[in-house]
């Protein structure tokens, strides 16, 4: 394997009752062929994580949760810590989802203190940076970038940063059907890689897995793959189906 093996990531976000996740579960893991160069997790609701992590024991997909709380336990109703997403069988985590940032207010403060959870507890972060139409519009993308990933990892160590995963998801490419265009994908990741560089050095910046996330599908996952410095995928709308995400999961089998 590389020196990045790849990772597609599927974000199941508010879809699927219990009995619905674990029937896609057990039919991907049946979809997953033999000596796949491609690391793949699902990251279901809350509700359906213990279920699914019992469906894929002794598989190569991995859990991960959409969101968590920073606090070890207490008296926050209606949230969920680091260390109860690891008694469900999480091993990864994705913290500042644009939709949590856009609709629960998430702030890059709260997104720090959720990836020291994270990482306190042994789970992989994934880190979802990325700028609005407007912003992009008014020219501020790396801006923003810059300031997300800063505000995002101050205060963290080379040793604490060395599973984390950044997604880079430009708001208007989720869900809209609009992907970035390889370029500039490319662009940006490559942007984001460099500000890690300066705050964190050569080494965790050449080892760092971004994923490129919004709008992504059979059809346009090969060419994204194709850019030097994207490493993976963040999957919404067509993770939902097997059938679909496996064709993404197999991108390097496609001909195209
Ligand atoms: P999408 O979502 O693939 O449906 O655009 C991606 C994401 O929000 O992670």
């Amino acid at each position: 394997m590389g020196l990045r093996t790849p990772l597609i990531a599927g974000n199941w976000k508010m879809y699927k009752t219990c009995p619905e996740a674990v029937n896609a579960a057990e039919r991907l893991t049946g979809l997953i062929p033999e000596g796949l160069n491609v690391e793949v997790m699902i990251a279901p609701a809350y509700t359906a994580l213990f279920p699914v992590a019992d469906v894929l024991r002794g598989s190569i997909i991995t859990l991960g949760a959409q969101n968590l709380y920073w606090e070890a336990e207490g008296a926050y109703t209606g949230e969920v810590s680091a260390a109860m997403l690891k008694s469900a069988g999480c091993s990864h985590v994705i913290i500042g989802h644009s939709e949590r940032r856009q609709y629960f207010a998430e702030t890059d403060e709260a997104v720090n203190r959720k990836i020291r959870a994270a990482v306190d507890a042994s789970l992989v972060p994934v880190l979802c940076i990325g700028e609005t139409e407007a912003q992009r519009d008014a020219g501020e993308t790396f801006a923003v970038l810059d300031k997300q990933v800063q505000m995002g990892l101050e205060g963290f160590s080379l040793t604490d940063l060395e599973q984390l995963v950044v997604a880079y998801e430009p708001v208007w490419a989720i869900g809209t059907g609009k992907t970035a265009t390889s370029a500039q994908a490319q662009e940006a990741h490559q942007y984001v890689r460099g500000v890690i560089e300066k705050g964190f050095g050569e080494a965790l910046a050449a080892g760092l897995r971004i994923l490129y996330g919004g709008s992504v599908k059979p059809a346009n996952i090969r060419e994204l793959m194709d850019q030097p410095d994207v490493d993976g995928a963040l999957v919404g709308g067509a993770s939902l189906d097997p059938d679909t995400f496996i064709q993404i999961v197999t991108y390097q089998n496609k001909i195209v």
